[in-house]
């Protein structure tokens, strides 16, 4: 029988708590934080508060669903890094709390590996080695995967993350925060070649995202002196083209990666890994160049700790655990 852990995730606005039995996750609750929605952005001071606030009712009821004791887990995880450091001390002293009082080991976790391992929650599961977009809020990068713990980063954001670009796009439009989800909903309905947009060509396998947002924001300014309502009047075109020019971005480079290792196994993971226009132009690459793709369920791409919990397992059954004086890291790289 395998371990039985509690793991709890508080790196950035999702407070969330899951139990995981013997490597099968058997609940994921999330508690999201609606506060930021009117600052157009995640602001840090509320968002440690609101953690504060729902991370008891969070680990009660992922406790209560999986009908486990807090007497019977066997390791207490936690996401260490990368993150707000505000946020991620919630999570990481309400760990080390019940750890000291339950007396049972901590696991720290690296939220980016968490992302990757959440290929590792359900079926199919892809074999080593593989490749990992991760696509998120804070982070873009390709990975390669050689083991549940042993990942490299090939490629990754010199500047903003893809989530950002996408958010700050939103922002620039009008859209209420985090506005991936929103261009991702219009573009459905919209032209994706009736506008285009400079790109920043960065060398290998690297990405840059910062110069988008200031090239749409010159493009709106100057359409905007002509009709004042043309973002109004053109928004799905607009989200359209807006995501197929991020996506394109990614599918670039994912597919340089594909050539240049010869791997041909590739998955996505994070927040943006959500978005239907990527998980389309993956499934097209895919196709083109002989891979299998593997995207995880929605409830899993976004910050969950049902992600932190599977990696717990395996850090758990290769001896890893933390000592209780550990400090969160706001910056961790991968390969920790
Ligand atoms: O992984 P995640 O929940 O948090 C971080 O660790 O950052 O990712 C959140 C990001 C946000 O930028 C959000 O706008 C983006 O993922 N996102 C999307 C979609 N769903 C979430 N971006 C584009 N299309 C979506 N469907
Ligand atoms: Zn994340």
């Amino acid at each position: 029988m395998g371990p039985v852990i509690l793991a709890i995730e508080s790196s950035c606005d999702e407070t969330s708590a899951a139990v995981i039995s013997n490597g099968k996750v058997l609940n994921n609750i999330i508690a999201s934080q609606a506060v930021h929605q009117k600052y157009g952005g995640v602001v840090p001071e509320l968002a440690s508060r609101a953690h504060q606030q729902n991370i008891v009712a969070v680990v009660n009821e992922s406790l209560t669903v999986s009908g486990i004791r807090k007497e019977a887990l066997d390791a207490i995880a936690f996401t260490r890094g990368p993150g707000l450091m505000g946020s991620l001390l919630v999570g990481l002293s309400f760990a080390k709390g019940l750890s000291l009082a339950l007396k049972k080991p901590l696991i720290e976790v690296n939220h980016m590996q968490a992302h990757v391992l959440s290929h590792f929650i359900e079926e199919p599961r892809p074999s080593f080695p593989f490749l990992c977009l991760t696509v998120s809020g804070g982070h873009t990068q390709i990975l390669r995967v050689s083991d549940y713990l042993q990942m490299e980063v090939l490629g990754e954001t010199q500047d903003d993350a893809a989530g950002e670009a996408f958010d700050k796009a939103a922002k620039i439009m009008g859209l209420p925060y985090p506005g991936g989800p929103l261009i991702d909903k219009y573009a459905r309905q919209g032209n994706p070649k009736a506008f285009a947009f400079s790109k920043t060509v960065m060398p290998g396998l690297d990405f840059s995202f910062s110069g988008i947002k200031t090239s749409i924001l010159y493009f709106l300014r100057d359409r905007k002196k002509e009709n004042p309502d043309f973002i109004e009047q053109h928004l799905n075109d607009l989200c359209a083209s807006i995501q197929h020019h991020l996506v394109g971005m990614l599918m670039e480079k994912l597919e340089m990666a594909i050539l240049q290792t010869g791997i041909r196994q590739v998955a996505i993971a994070g927040g943006v890994a959500a978005n239907s226009g990527l998980r389309e132009a993956l499934q097209r690459l895919a196709e083109e160049r002989h891979c299998k793709v593997y995207i995880p369920a929605f409830e899993y791409c976004t910050d969950n700790a049902g992600m932190v919990a599977m990696a717990a397992h395996f850090k758990y059954i290769s001896g890893e655990f933390a000592d209780l004086n550990i400090a969160p890291l706001a910056r961790m790289p991968i390969e920790s």
